[in-house]
């Protein structure tokens, strides 16, 4: 009878040491509506660059911003989606919750090759990233509203964001976009059938 008290009260202890651990991520799931890929976003909404993202996110597109000696490019942005995204889109015609969007920029080369005049990526400046968020996750966050978390990292901390307000430092430059839910989908070739 003892021994079946005790084994009553281990398992009792066990199963909650369980939820307690198992809580703050369901919370945060819950919050960030995460449904597609993994959560760039911890429980305070800060966000972050994952490791992985180059061989495990998908690729959306890229843009050459041309040299003012209109030589070559001077930058050029490499733009990638979290796993699922592409497909959702496809089908829904809209960004799915959670969904990452990464974009790289690069400083750009010029050279003469074989093709002719070309411009390459060369050493990386920093991560635009942003993550779909359409439950309105963090209403008092400078860094999260009009249904997306928005932050840059400068190349040498893809943890820390240096962007303070999403809506000066952001939104204003995505307004061009603003029916494609801020995003320039005509860049992407993926998300068109
Ligand atoms: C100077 C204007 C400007 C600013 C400031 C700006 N963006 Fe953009 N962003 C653009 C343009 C234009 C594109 C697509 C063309 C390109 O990359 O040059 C783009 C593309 C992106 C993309 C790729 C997906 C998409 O929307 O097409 C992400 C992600 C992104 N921006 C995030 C951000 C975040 C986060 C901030 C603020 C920290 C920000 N941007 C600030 C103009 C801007």
């Amino acid at each position: 009878m003892r021994i079946l008290k005790a084994a009553c009260v281990a398992f009792v202890v066990i199963l909650g040491i369980a939820f307690a651990i198992r809580q703050p991520q369901l919370r945060a799931n819950a919050a960030e509506g995460i449904s597609i890929g993994v959560s760039v976003a911890d429980r305070d909404g800060h966000l972050h660059v994952p490791d992985d993202y180059r061989t495990t996110y998908q690729l959306l597109g890229s843009w050459a911003i041309a040299a003012e000696d209109a030589h070559g490019s001077k930058e050029f942005h490499v733009v990638y989606a979290s796993p699922g995204v592409i497909d959702a889109y496809r089908r829904d015609k809209r960004f799915p919750a959670g969904a990452v969007l990464i974009k790289e920029v690069f400083k750009a080369s010029t050279s003469e090759m074989t093709t002719g005049t070309v411009s390459r990526a060369d050493a990386l400046k920093g991560w635009f990233v942003m993550v779909k968020d359409s439950g309105n996750s963090h209403p008092g966050s400078a860094l999260w509203g009009d249904g997306w978390g928005w932050s840059w990292f400068d190349a040498g901390d893809r943890s820390k964001t240096t962007t303070t307000d999403y809506r000066a430092q952001c939104l204003a430059c995505h307004v061009p976009a603003r029916a494609s839910d801020w995003v320039y989908v005509d860049g992407y070739p993926p998300l068109k059938h």
